[in-house]
């Protein structure tokens, strides 16, 4: 029986002008539902479903969704019609900026994108020119955005992937087809929590950069061991290539300066997104004024050019404003309130599974989650792909999902608590979640 045929024939409607169905490849699951609308906590499907969400448009509405305070902002900027007007420089982009730079210690300065994908290509250009080098180093299990530098077996199945991997080598297996052979050799992939493999790529290859999620959240949230972070960075140092630490998914989400101001670690440059505009489309690329001052060489020999009609537009630009301006109120207290929920839900699925009587670990960063099932705590994604119990967290998730509690139909995807979610929402979730951890 198909749950939700008005999102099936939806689907295949748009399947007939769209390859796929879908826009993103990562939309694509099973079921793939079509939502229509999303309120706070909630979102609601074709069928007319209402569920409490825990995907927040893959984390973006991190305040929740249409948020009101954010639209309102959107909604001025709309009616004082300042739409792209002559596409030159705004007060609205100076403002955020300079919020911005206020809120996180290590961002001297910012260029702002369309997209996230947009931000790590334009991080990656900059290291190029500063260092002189070609080689970037990405890592395995993460997650940097679509194009020719970072669309490389990244999350494969283990048997797609090499520990090490180096051109002629290992096979590179590309998430993409139709990245340029040659491209694809200036990429190596290494372990996350693994500094040996670094060093490998480091001894063999002249590198530019390495760019990685400084704790990884698109296999569920997997954290730096201790002193690991530290380690990269003393490498960084010592081996003269830069270190961009994409904070798409973390930055503003667990603390306004990044997760790397909760761990003290600072990168030479970092790329934001997602939460620094509530979802609105927005990408960040900030850092140090040495490297930032590349996109505007004053000698105009190593210039890295930015572009982009839609960079910075007033709507999105507005939203960014409001967003960073309810994270830092103190009064709404986000960070304090989405802790507080996120303790209270671990503290709940831990007894949840306790009585099951199966390995699990909760890896709980803030308000990001992920339960897996399997006996440790995961230190890479090779962990995770041996040992996570797939076909249980499927049949978790789906179950779910048909009592009307949203995450994701894909295993070790995370959950996001969002500042609109309330206790009512998790122990409802907790509630319903017993029931169906006691049936699986
Ligand atoms: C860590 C990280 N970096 C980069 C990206 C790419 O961002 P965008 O989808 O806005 O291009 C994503 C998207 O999920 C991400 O999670």
């Amino acid at each position: 029986m198909n749950a939700w045929p008005k999102s099936s024939a939806l689907l295949q409607e748009n399947e007939k002008w769209i390859p796929g169905g879908v826009v993103s490849l990562n939309r694509k699951s099973e079921p793939n539902i079509c939502f229509v609308k999303g309120k706070g906590s909630r979102v609601w499907d074709l069928e007319g479903n209402e569920y409490i969400d825990y995907q927040a448009g893959f984390a973006a509405a991190f305040l929740g969704h249409n948020d009101p305070d954010v639209n309102r902002a959107v909604e001025a900027t709309l009616h004082a019609d300042s739409l792209l007007m002559s596409a030159g420089p705004t007060n609205l982009e100076g403002i955020f900026a300079a919020l911005f730079v206020k809120h996180v210690p290590t961002a001297d300065s910012i260029q702002i994108t369309t997209t996230g994908s947009e931000a790590t290509y334009h991080a990656i250009r900059i290291a190029r020119a500063v260092t002189g080098r070609d080689h970037v180093i990405v890592m395995q299990g993460g997650y940097n955005g679509w194009h020719n530098d970072v669309a490389c077996n990244v999350i494969s199945p283990l048997s797609e992937i090499g520990a090490r991997v180096s051109p002629g080598e290992y096979p590179i297996d590309a998430l993409s087809a139709g990245i340029p052979a040659g491209h694809q050799s200036l990429v190596h992939v290494v372990n996350y929590n693994d500094i040996e493999s670094i060093r490998y790529v480091l001894k063999r290859y002249p590198v530019a950069c390495l760019i990685m999620e400084p704790i990884l959240q698109n296999v569920g949230i997997l954290k730096p061991q201790e002193g690991y972070l530290q380690a990269v960075r003393k490498l960084a140092d010592e081996e003269g290539f830069l270190l961009i630490f994409d904070e798409v998914k973390t930055g503003f989400r667990h603390a306004l300066g990044g997760y790397q101001s909760i761990v003290g670690v600072q990168p030479d440059l970092s790329s934001f997104g997602k939460a620094v505009a509530n979802g609105y489309p927005m990408g960040v690329i900030a850092g140090k004024k040495e490297y930032m001052d590349y996109f505007i060489h004053p000698e105009k020999k190593k210039r890295v050019l930015i572009a982009g009609t839609y960079n910075a537009h007033p709507l999105t630009t507005a939203a960014a404003i409001a967003t960073v301006e309810k994270l830092a109120d103190p009064k709404a207290d986000v960070y304090g309130h989405v802790e507080r929920l996120g303790a209270t839900l671990e503290k709940g699925l831990f007894d949840i599974f306790s009585k099951k009587g199966r390995p699990f670990r909760i890896a709980r960063q803030g308000s990001a989650y992920c339960v897996y099932f399997m006996d440790h705590v995961p230190v890479d994604f090779h962990d995770i792909a041996n040992h996570h119990d797939f076909a249980f967290d499927k049949q978790y998730r789906e179950r779910l999902i048909s009592e009307g509690i949203f995450n994701f139909p894909t295993p070790i995807k995370q959950g996001s608590i969002s500042f609109a979610h309330t206790e009512a929402d998790i122990a409802e979730t907790l509630e319903k979640t017993q029931k169906i951890v006691a049936a699986i």
